[in-house]
């Protein structure tokens, strides 16, 4: 698992994840079809690391899901990309057929494509230290859906990890939209790491802007949030 920052796995981390991977899990046997909308980043490598697991195990049928990447580059080579990320980390360990691995870059019109899927059935959304949530940066609107996106330096400067420096990083991407992750049936939240607890408590605090998207998420009638930190605020 390729692991880039200084943090290292600790216990809250890995019962994060296992919570995560589990809720997961419960979806696939509960609906073999679902529709899933998968995050990249740092958060979710450790739940990934245990549906792989799982999978190679034959505990897990991929056969039916479909899987939707939340987010991709636009100006990234392909070893960079989310789209390799997901197949790394998560897609080859399972028998995910090809053709349900999609990537909002290479769908002309993703929401429709989502739609005409059934819809996601669960999205699995992390939080950027500004508040981002997918690449939806500070200012997206709530009416939002898959779109193309400047990346902000702050987002820039927390990836530059997985690119050696922030030179390097992307500065453009594709991503769901606000709109496309709140018509998710579930919305699972995962934030690791102190430096996530600020953001993640004003986005609970409401009211919902603009100005910080991941406040948009609490109008959600079925959100869970997990950290690996105390977070006092909507429990998982
Ligand atoms: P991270 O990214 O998991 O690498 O912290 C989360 C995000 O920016 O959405």
């Amino acid at each position: 698992m390729q692991f880039p920052g200084d943090q290292g796995l600790t216990d809250d981390f890995q019962a994060m994840s296992l919570r995560v991977a589990e809720i997961i899990a419960s979806q696939l046997r509960a609906k073999p079809a679902s529709c899933l909308g998968l995050p990249t980043g740092r958060t979710p490598l450790g739940c990934y690391q245990i549906l792989s697991g799982w999978s190679e195990s034959g505990q897990l049928d991929w056969s039916k899901v479909k899987c939707f990447a939340l987010d991709e580059y636009l100006d990234s080579d392909d070893s960079r990309s989310f789209g390799t990320y997901l197949q790394d980390n998560l897609y080859r360990h399972t028998n995910l057929p090809p053709e349900s691995r999609f990537n909002p870059r290479f769908v002309d019109d993703y929401d429709a494509l989502i739609a005409a899927s059934g819809g996601l059935d669960l999205a699995v959304v992390g939080i950027g230290r500004n508040g981002h949530i997918a690449f939806n940066e500070p200012g997206t609107p709530r009416q939002s859906w898959t779109h193309s996106a400047w990346l902000t330096d702050s987002t820039r400067a927390a990836n530059a990890a997985w690119f050696g420096s922030i030179e390097t990083v992307p500065r453009i991407a594709v991503t769901m939209g606000i709109a496309t992750l709140l018509s998710s049936a579930e919305i699972v939240l995962i934030a690791s790491g102190e430096h996530k607890r600020g953001i993640l408590t004003r986005a609970s605090s409401g009211p919902a802007s603009a100005g910080l998207p991941a406040s948009f998420l609490w109008e959600h009638s079925s959100l869970r949030v997990f950290t690996d930190f105390q977070f006092a605020g909507k429990p998982g």
